[in-house]
């Protein structure tokens, strides 16, 4: 168990001898200009960015990146789909590497394209094939409301009724997050109706982390194909898709990928699926690479995820994908879980000093266990939470507010310190303290 103290001088000591401290100035963190009411002086002063969990800050690499495509834009032409040292033609290649490696699969398995949306609703075409028998869907209650409109939707695309079909899992009452074992029974309960499981890999609003390998193995005992939403979980916890089975995922990269705003999202299918023919909306960029231009009738995918592509791929965004994914490659996720995982435990125990201190005014809903979180956490502030929350903001630590009274705090390892956390502590222990600084 790790010995933190809330003092400045130890949260200096853990940020010197972080292995990945240099990381930080590889992004532009935004600047603070107004003046704080409590602590250090922060005018032109970077903000305390707790917010990847949300949109990820920008690389420093990617505007260079940029000029560089836009230049071979304005050089060549259309030629640039052929042409130069990285046709654009290929980009989707230059980033299967790094993304397998994040996400625990083989290269031929995932494919960056689209946004989360889309992708989910190309996977449940293809993963999601009712019969008269099966028709059913387990999934979580409550989980991110795009993902419950993609499955209402589709669902009533395929002439079945949303409320006939969903089974959700909720927590129990008086709890946060979901148990396991509750996710584990609902799919006994209706084995036998079951068509699909698909759900968040981690929890937007709690910032749970489900067991995704217990979900996938044993949603597999009775042959039903199992999906996860990893929006929140790429580039921010270990993930072994290939090996736990997982049939399909889709992700978005403008969160921990820091691929920014509306960024390329990716999608996993697992090798298994590669020879099978399944259902499938197509599009020209999900045909033969080296027959695609010639514009025949009668589509022919392309091996694996790729297969999947609809569209012209955006270059512009895949080549910020493609800086974000560098760095990952360069930091290595288990250093980066290394880092995170002390991170988020400090800004836990720096949260729990101040329960012990003021009667427990902030509750964390994210679970205690590190291997069932991330870097976030959710904080259920019942009294004056936005108060508390728009006291953050006035001292530059930017976090984000979920109504009615969640405050969810993300640390992410590539870019924020100890010190940062502390000076969380600072402005919580003036709050409640009631002193202006
Ligand atoms: C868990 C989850 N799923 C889906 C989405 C929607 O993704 P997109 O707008 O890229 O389709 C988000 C967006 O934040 C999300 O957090």
């Amino acid at each position: 168990m790790h010995q933190y103290q809330n003092t400045l001088q130890y949260a200096q000591q853990q940020d010197q001898t972080d292995p990945l401290r240099h990381f930080r100035s590889r992004f532009l963190i935004p600047q603070h200009t107004d003046k704080p009411l409590v602590g250090l002086p922060l005018v032109d002063q970077p903000l305390t960015y707790l917010c990847g969990n949300s949109l990820g800050l920008q690389p420093v690499a990617v505007r260079e990146a940029l000029n560089r495509e836009l230049e071979v834009w304005q050089n060549h032409g259309v030629e640039g789909w052929f042409e130069g040292e990285q046709p654009w033609l290929y980009y989707h290649r230059y980033c299967k590497e790094p993304l397998a490696r994040i996400v625990g699969a083989l290269p031929a398995e995932v494919c960056p394209m689209n946004n989360l949306t889309v992708n989910l609703h190309l996977m449940l075409t293809s993963f999601y094939r009712p019969t008269a028998e099966r028709s059913k869907i387990v999934t979580i209650g409550g989980d991110f409301p795009s993902d419950q409109y993609a499955l209402e939707t589709h669902i009533r695309c395929r002439r079945y009724e949303p409320d006939e079909v969903l089974v959700e899992v909720k927590p129990r009452t008086g709890e946060y997050t979901l148990r396991t074992e509750d996710i584990l029974r609902t799919i006994d309960t209706h084995a036998n109706e079951l068509a699909l499981v698909v759900m968040s890999g981690l929890h937007y609003y709690t910032g749970q982390v489900l067991d995704m390998q217990a979900i996938t193995h044993h949603a597999h005992q009775f042959g039903i194909p199992v999906g996860f939403d990893l929006a929140h979980a790429v580039g921010n916890v270990p993930l072994h898709l290939h090996d736990w089975q997982v049939d399909f995922a889709v992700w978005c990269s403008y969160k921990y990928l820091n691929s920014g705003p509306g960024g390329v999202s990716g999608i996993f299918v697992h090798e298994q699926h590669h020879q099978e023919e399944l259902p499938r909306l197509a599009g020209w960029w999900g045909y033969q690479e080296d027959r695609r231009f010639e514009m025949t009738k009668g589509f022919v995918p392309m091996a694996g995820a790729d297969g999947w592509q609809l569209s012209t791929p955006t270059i512009l965004a895949l080549a910020v994908h493609r800086v974000s994914l560098a760095l990952f490659e360069e930091a290595g996720m288990a250093p980066l879980r290394a880092k995170s995982e002390q991170l988020t435990g400090y800004l836990e125990f720096i949260l729990r000093g101040i329960n012990q201190k003021y009667g427990n005014p902030i509750a964390i809903m994210t679970p205690a266990n590190i291997s069932e979180r991330g870097c976030q956490l959710s904080l259920l502030v019942e009294r004056r939470g936005k108060e508390l929350f728009d006291r953050l903001v006035a001292e530059g630590i930017i976090g984000d507010w979920r109504e009615p009274n969640c405050i969810r705090l993300a640390p992410t390892p590539l870019y924020n310190t100890f010190e940062e956390v502390w000076r969380v502590g600072e402005v919580l222990e003036a709050f409640y303290s009631g002193s202006k600084g």
